[in-house]
């Protein structure tokens, strides 16, 4: 099944990649963001020497897509990871449906997403001093299995905000051509599912609160730490760049909107 859903999400990936190119503003930019759009339509290419250091199974012709490290598919189950997840769920909700705002929300998250955000929590990449030690303990089988076993589970009901949802659509739907922001639909999906080959996360029903701290830390830096973050996350560039240009308002109206997206 999972199988199945990535092949039909690659022609999604290709258009995604494509909208995200178009938007592109300047001439560097657009050139990481032309890796990431390779990155995004072949993640098995997406040089796991990056962010998996450990097993350094470099992708060769022998070596199909599926079987290197970061691709939770080939090495993880849903029954293994419903085992896995109990210590999670004190957290991150039964299912992975967070009831704390500051949890993020982890049911239908896509797979790839969030095996590569555990592996930048264990690396210390990602900086959260509550993530970094429960990442630390985990073997890549263990995030592997997490990662297939919350993308299977299914996303259940918050509400946006009625007083800024209106503004935070419209800046989700078209962006903002006068100040180089891009529309967010194109990479994170019409109904904020995010593309699950790409790796570009889901943001329907993410808890507000959790949506505005990661913009504001993607806008000071605080997300990652290190001088190699866009090494060890190529997909990192796009954020970095795009929450610097969101004003707080911004921030607070598309996270309003994003909580009341299914
Ligand atoms: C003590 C509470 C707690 C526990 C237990 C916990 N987490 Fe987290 N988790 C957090 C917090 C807080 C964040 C947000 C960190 C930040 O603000 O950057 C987070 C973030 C994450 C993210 C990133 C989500 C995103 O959208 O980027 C993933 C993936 C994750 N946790 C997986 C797990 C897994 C798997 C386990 C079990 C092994 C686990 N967590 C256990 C509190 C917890
Ligand atoms: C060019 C593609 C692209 C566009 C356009 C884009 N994003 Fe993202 N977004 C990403 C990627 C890729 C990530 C994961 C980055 C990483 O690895 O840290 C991400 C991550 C995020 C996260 C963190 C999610 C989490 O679970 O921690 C938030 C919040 C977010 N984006 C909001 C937005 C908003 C709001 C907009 C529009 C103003 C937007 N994005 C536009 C590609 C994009």
């Amino acid at each position: 099944m999972a199988k199945t859903m990535r092949v039909g999400q690659l022609g999604h990936a290709v258009l995604a990649a494509t909208i995200a190119l178009a938007l592109v503003q300047s001439p560097a930019h657009a050139q990481k963001s032309a890796e990431n759009a390779a990155n995004a339509v072949t993640p098995a290419a997406a040089s796991p020497a990056a962010a998996e250091p450990a097993p350094a199974a470099a992708p060769t012709a022998a070596a199909p897509a599926a079987t290197t490290p970061l691709d939770p598919f080939a090495h993880g189950t849903v029954q293994a990871g419903a085992t896995k997840a109990a210590v999670c769920s004190a957290c991150h909700g039964p299912n992975g449906n967070s009831a704390n705002p500051e949890w993020p929300r982890l049911a239908g998250q896509s797979a790839i997403y969030i095996a590569q955000q555990l592996r930048l929590f264990r690396s210390g990449t990602r900086a959260n001093p509550i993530m970094k030690p429960l990442a630390a303990g985990l073997s890549d089988q263990d995030i592997s299995d997490l990662a297939v076993y919350y993308q299977a589970q299914t996303v259940s009901g918050l509400e946006a905000d009625p007083s800024y949802w209106k503004a935070g659509s419209d800046l989700y739907r078209r962006g903002d051509k006068a100040r180089d922001i891009p529309a967010c639909i194109a990479c994170h999906g019409p109904v904020g599912r995010g593309n699950i080959v790409g790796g570009y996360p889901a943001l329907r029903a993410q808890e507000s609160v959790y949506v505005v701290k990661q913009l504001n830390d993607y806008a000071s830096g605080a997300r990652y730490t290190g001088t190699n973050v866009t090494s060890a996350d190529p997909n990192s560039v796009m954020m970095l760049t795009i929450a610097k240009r969101l004003t707080p308002e911004d921030i607070r109206n598309v996270a309003s909107y994003v909580q009341g997206m299914r």
